[in-house]
């Protein structure tokens, strides 16, 4: 088990504090047993995700400085296209406030500009907000990832895979020229923060061509995609990051990305176009209504200074080798003490095989939402159910769509943490793990009707 020490060295700290168990266990029936409602000072260790919780660089809060704050025409904003440029090769960027943010830009307008009457996006898995997105934009989404990412205890080096041949079939099925889009998230969160192999990223790319489709990366993560294909596939061991990403983005159209993980900065995302000008141009008029004017998309231009640092700072590769090792130290202590993870373990998380750990309990009572409420209440940290909760409901029947997964989700934000940290929470979740059998299931007391587990209440199950 590699523990490699911190490629950085402390400069501000922020006090967290450890509660007692009563106090806990007062905290989350007042959250109505959803950590998503838990006050953050009243949690000692959060892993609810690795999105915007990072921390920035020296370099990144000097940039901050150096904000133009210009509603229109900003120095900050031409930084943060010319990184996008020379970084992606994608000329045509719209800024926005997140990931979902370029989500909701993109998705109407593509319908819009391709004149599909009923609008089909297939992915190797849409991330929430992304199939929200597709979804609100009266399309559907389509998960075609390969099936070894579905056994989670057996190595396959690319859990992140689209499958090709259910590609194919789903493109044949709902037929090429009612295809939006083929989306390629990368890593592929929801299968664990599995990383797609370039060869897949080249035949996805191909497949798509050959149909007349449009490629988009989903990007959240895309450095750290790129650090496993240097890992894991021969031919990329002596290339460098930089030549590894625009090796990917050679095989897209459009990315969206939430800056917020692999840029690692706290707000912001982006959506940007290889050319596609009248598609661009259509995407620029939606996002003035919904996120502000095309040179600062719902950021301030600190935010577009500080996110052009991180675009670089997220390629570095003594940081990107120390942060994946601290999520495989996590996941690896795990492992051998025999709590079911996702394995291999992927880039961002460690995901707990709830159905696993927990298999007394039915999916229809969230194993993994349980064992989140109970990993807080034992010892005050927060982690986050990938499963059935998040999946949700068909928009249309209103049945509770299958999930291929109950994860409980370890997310380690970046530079925050420190391998102690990793110990303690290993330590907590492996005491859980012995007595398992004592964790009950959940009910909805309230659940909302999209994105339900955001803000759903529970009541536990006898
Ligand atoms: N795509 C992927 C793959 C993501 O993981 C996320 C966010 C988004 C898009 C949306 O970006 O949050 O900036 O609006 N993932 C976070 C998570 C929330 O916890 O995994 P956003």
């Amino acid at each position: 088990m590699q523990r490699l020490p911190e490629p950085f060295r402390i400069k501000m700290v922020e006090p967290i504090k450890v509660t007692t168990k009563i106090e806990r266990t007062k905290y989350l029936k007042d959250a109505g047993y959803n950590p998503f409602l838990l006050r953050s000072e009243h949690i000692y260790i959060d892993l609810l995700t690795d999105s915007g919780t990072g921390s920035m660089s020296h370099n990144q809060w000097g940039a901050l400085m150096m904000g133009d704050e210009a509603y229109a025409g900003s120095r900050s904003f031409y930084k943060m296209q010319k990184a996008v440029a020379d970084i992606f090769d994608l000329n045509n960027m719209i800024p926005t406030h997140q990931g979902r943010g370029a989500e909701q830009v993109l998705f109407p307008t593509l319908n819009e500009y391709l004149k599909i009457e009923n609008p089909v996006y297939i992915s190797n898995y849409h991330f929430d907000t992304t199939a929200a997105h597709v979804e609100l934009s009266g399309a559907r989404a389509i998960n075609c990832v390969v099936s070894n990412a579905l056994n989670t205890t057996t190595y396959y080096k690319w859990k992140g895979n689209m499958d090709i041949k259910k590609l194919k079939a789903t493109i044949k099925k709902e037929g090429a020229k009612n295809i939006a889009a083929i989306i390629t998230t990368i890593t592929c969160n929801n299968s664990g923060g599995q990383p797609v192999s370039m060869d897949n990223i080249k035949e996805i790319y191909k497949v798509a061509k050959q149909n007349k489709i449009l490629v988009v990366m989903d990007s959240a993560r895309c450095f750290e995609n790129a650090y496993f294909i240097k890992q894991r596939d021969a031919k990329y061991k002596n290339k460098t990051i930089p030549a590894i990403v625009k090796e990917m983005f050679k095989n897209t159209d459009i990315m969206t990305m939430s800056s917020k993980k692999d840029a690692i900065v706290n707000i912001g995302g982006f959506v940007a176009f290889r050319n596609l000008s009248k598609l661009f141009a259509l995407a620029q008029a939606r996002c003035v209504p919904y996120e502000g004017f095309v040179t600062y998309g719902g950021l301030a231009g600190r935010d577009m200074e500080a996110l052009a640092v991180g675009l670089h700072e997220g390629m570095d590769e003594d940081y990107l080798q120390y942060r994946i090792a601290q999520v495989q130290y996590l996941g690896e202590k795990l492992r051998e003490n025999g709590v079911p993870v996702q394995y291999p373990i992927g880039g961002h998380a460690v995901f707990v095989d709830a159905k696993k750990m927990l298999s007394h309990i039915p999916v229809t009572q969230f194993p993994a939402h349980a064992l989140a409420c109970e990993l807080y209440k034992e010892s005050g940290v927060r982690g986050v159910e990938i499963g059935s909760l998040l999946m949700g409901r068909d928009p249309v029947t209103k049945e509770q769509k299958p999930s291929d997964f109950e994860f409980l989700r370890l997310t380690i934000p970046r530079r925050t943490y420190t391998n102690d940290h990793m110990d303690y929470i290993a330590k907590s979740l492996i005491k859980l793990n012995k007595n398992a059998k004592r964790i009950r299931g959940v009910e909805f007391t309230y659940e909302p009707e999209t994105l339900r587990h955001f803000l759903a209440k529970f009541k536990p199950l006898k």
